[in-house]
This record gives structure tokens, C-alpha cells and sequence, in this order.
């Protein structure tokens, strides 16, 4: 039924909570980002299932977002009847009309991104995403976000189908890198920001697909353990587009090349600094921030693709 939330609803919450399992879960920490930064909202990522069987803490205006393609998975289920006991408001985020979890939220936003054929969740991602910025906008309109902030952040989502044509245009480029690494038994994904649940998106999509042991981590954490796991033959994949903290995470692939271990960057086309340190670059278009997931997930699905595909 929509979010059926006026500029005052709206601008009464004072928290948000998203609850969800495995894509949706990483969908909702990229919503995370956008909560906090569009529209100063404290957001809490939980795990359905962590939050079902805890005794959460939700206050009258906290606001629980629902994140579930199917719209069947159990513990998001039970996450929104707990919410609601417990007297949120409870927005659903489902791509399945008619699911359980959209009957029961009876407000919420769905995907319409199409039905997902396969086991992996792909086309939802990027549209849970795109959903999760139109909430932010939404929620920030009806609190500090400007009219002319919030246009341009709308004129920046209607460019992402753009963004998304052009990493599959580097298909090849990607088929040929995961070719290359296919024979790999474990691999790492890094990203920091905005990129961390990018990362862990893309280790997920490649161990369900390709059955592959693979792993995301926040740059900054490769440090303290799993970077004694690294060697020659396990490539480390880095989602380093062009945003903050860059330099940063560059430092972090020079400590995996230091132990031998290929470094596969994602990042903006026609950066030398990060094609400097990276052992195969796959290059995507330059966008602003808050939509750099679309096109860095985009390529990591291929690459997923083409490592199953070559296995
Ligand atoms: C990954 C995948 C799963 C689902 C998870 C939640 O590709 O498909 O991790 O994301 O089982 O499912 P939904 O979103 O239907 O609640």
C-alpha cells in the first residue's frame, strides 16, 4: 500500500531498524549509510533471526524496515511480528506481491524487479538498494535534506540505469579476470564505507554460485587475522571506487600484495593510483556515492557468473 507515512510521520521517527537475512541483510547495511547521512537517522542493521530471539529494544518512533525478496524468508517473518508486538512501525521492502511478509507489513515498498530465476539474489540487490535511497531521500525531505539536495540525489538515481548498462558492458573483461582465477579454493572480497556490505555481497554471491570458499571483510579488518590466510593463490577482490578512504584501502592491497596474494580491483575507470597496486582492474563508470553499489555489484555478480561458469 505504499509507505502510507505523511511528512510528519515521517519526520516523528527517530530510528530505524532493518531486519533481514543474507542479500537483504547486506542491501539494508548499504541502506544504513543512506539512513544516517540523508536523513540523520541512527540505524541498526540486525540479523531477523538475532533480533526474533533477543528481547530488542524498540521505542515508539522507531521505524523497522522489513528487507525480504521473497517475502516468505522465516526469521524476517517473525522479526515483523515481533516489531509490531513491540509497537514499530513496520515498513515492508518485498519483490514477491502477495508474500507473507508484504500482507502482514500492509505498508512498504515492492521491488517489482521481476521474479528471481536462480538460487542467487541479484536483480533484487540493486533494487532493494535503489529502494533504500528513495526511503532516505524520503525520510531526509521531511527532515533536513533541501529540495535541491534532494533533486540532485533523484537526478543521480534515474542516471543509475546508465551505470548498471555500463558494467555489463565490461562482460568481457570480466569473463576473461574470473577465468583467470577460477582455479582458486578460497578468495577474499574487501571494501571499506559504503563498500564494506558491497564486499560481502560479492564473497556470498561467489561461494553460492560457484562453490567457492569466499570471503567479505571491511578492509580495515583484513589486518587483524584472516590476512594470515593470504598467499598466492588466494585473490583478494577490492571494491575501490573512487570515495573516501580510498587511499586507505589502497594501503590494504599493498599489504595483500605484499603476501603474493593477486589483488582484483573494482574501481573507476582511468585510476592510475589504484591500477598502480591492483594485479587485474575491472574499470566502472565515475557516480556519486550513495549509487556506486549499483555498478560495483553488477560486476560482481559477472564475476561470480563466469567463476561458476569456467568451474
Ligand atoms: C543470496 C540469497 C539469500 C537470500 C536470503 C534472504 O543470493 O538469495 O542470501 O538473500 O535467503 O532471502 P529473502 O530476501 O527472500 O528474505
Amino acid at each position: 500500500s505504499g509507505l502510507r507515512m505523511s511528512p510528519s510521520d515521517l519526520a516523528r521517527i527517530e530510528r530505524i531498524i532493518v531486519a533481514a537475512c543474507g542479500t537483504s541483510l547486506y542491501a539494508g547495511t548499504v541502506g544504513k549509510y543512506l539512513f544516517e547521512e540523508f536523513a540523520d537517522l541512527p540505524t541498526d542493521i540486525e540479523q531477523a533471526a538475532e533480533f526474533r530471539y533477543r528481547n530488542p529494544i524498540i521505542q515508539r518512533d522507531t521505524c523497522m524496515v522489513a528487507i525480504s525478496q521473497s517475502g516468505e524468508t522465516a526469521d524476517t517473518l517473525e522479526a515483523v511480528r515481533e516489531g509490531m508486538r513491540k509497537g514499530a512501525t513496520v515498513l515492508g521492502i518485498c519483490n514477491v506481491v502477495g508474500s507473507t511478509i508484504a500482507r502482514e507489513c500492509a505498508r512498504g515498498v515492492f521491488l517489482h524487479a521481476g521474479p528471481e530465476i536462480g538460487v542467487a539474489s541479484t536483480k533484487a540487490f540493486t533494487c532493494q538498494v535503489a529502494v533504500l535511497a528513495m526511503l532516505a531521500i524520503a525520510f531526509g525531505r521531511a527532515r533536513r535534506l533541501s529540495m535541491d539536495e534532494g533533486a540532485k540525489r533523484v537526478a543521480a538515481l534515474r542516471r543509475v540505469p546508465d551505470l548498471a548498462r555500463a558494467a555489463l558492458e565490461r562482460e568481457d573483461a570480466i569473463r576473461k579476470i574470473a577465468e583467470k582465477y577460477a582455479h582458486a579454493e578460497h578468495c577474499f572480497f574487501l571494501g571499506r564505507g559504503i563498500m564494506m556490505p558491497v564486499a560481502c555481497e560479492g564473497a556470498l554471491k561467489l561461494k553460492e554460485i560457484s562453490y567457492i570458499h569466499a570471503e567479505g571483510y571491511h578492509a580495515a579488518e583484513l589486518k587483524h587475522g584472516p590476512i594470515a590466510l593470504l598467499d598466492s593463490t588466494v585473490p583478494v577482490v577490492v571494491a575501490v571506487p573512487d570515495l573516501p578512504g580510498k587511499i586507505k584501502t589502497i594501503a590494504n592491497m599493498q599489504e595483500c600484495r605484499a603476501r603474493g596474494a593477486p589483488v582484483i580491483a573494482l574501481a573507476t575507470e582511468g585510476d592510475a593510483e589504484v591500477r598502480a597496486h591492483a594485479d587485474d582492474v575491472i574499470e566502472l563508470p565515475p557516480c556519486e556515492a550513495f549509487v556506486s553499489p549499483i555498478p560495483v555489484v553488477v560486476a560482481e555478480q559477472l564475476f561470480a557468473y563466469y567463476v561458476a561458469r569456467a568451474r
